[in-house]
């Protein structure tokens, strides 16, 4: 078994990542409509995180092979979860980050559905760690813009 945890700014092309291979990773976004019928509803943050952890959990004891879980997953702080999760269930924890400039990130932002604020997404440009090996990834892919 793996975690895949994904890592990059709002418009770094993380769920189009996942959509292009094909496959469902736990969404925040998912999670967040299917608890308030609102996937930008931000009140309910601790509520989210703790259902991407559970579902994880619950994919992990039936044995599925890999899980990508997809949010933005900025500091080690919120990283370190699932880490602690692969420990427990003996299984290597991976990361995907998207290195995409913040100015692109701005612009794929601009011109979809739901746009983060301007605002929200400068601040998260000045929160964001790289994930590390010394955090516990077993392995990081860090796919460039180009
Ligand atoms: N996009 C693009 N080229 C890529 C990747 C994404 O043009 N290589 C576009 C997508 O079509 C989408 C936008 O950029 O309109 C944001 O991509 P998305 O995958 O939704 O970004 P996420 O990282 O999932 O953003 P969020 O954290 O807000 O869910
Ligand atoms: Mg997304």
């Amino acid at each position: 078994m793996k975690i895949v945890v994904l890592v990059g700014l709002p418009g770094s092309g993380k769920s189009t990542y996942l959509e292009r291979m094909g496959v469902a990773g736990l969404s925040s976004d998912a999670i967040r409509k299917l608890l308030a019928d609102d996937e930008t509803d931000q009140s309910i943050h601790e509520r989210v995180f703790q259902t991407v952890r559970y579902l994880l959990r619950q994919r992990l004891e039936i044995g599925r092979p890999v899980t990508y879980v997809d949010a933005t997953h900025l500091t080690p702080r919120e990283r370190a979860p699932y880490i602690r999760l692969g420990a427990r269930y003996g299984c290597p924890v991976e990361a995907v980050f998207f290195d995409v400039p913040l100015e692109v990130c701005r612009e794929r932002n601009r011109s979809r559905d739901r746009v983060v604020p301007e605002e929200a997404l400068k601040r998260m440009a000045l929160k964001l760690k790289p994930p590390t090996l010394e955090e516990g990834f077993s392995g990081i892919t860090v796919i460039a813009y180009t």
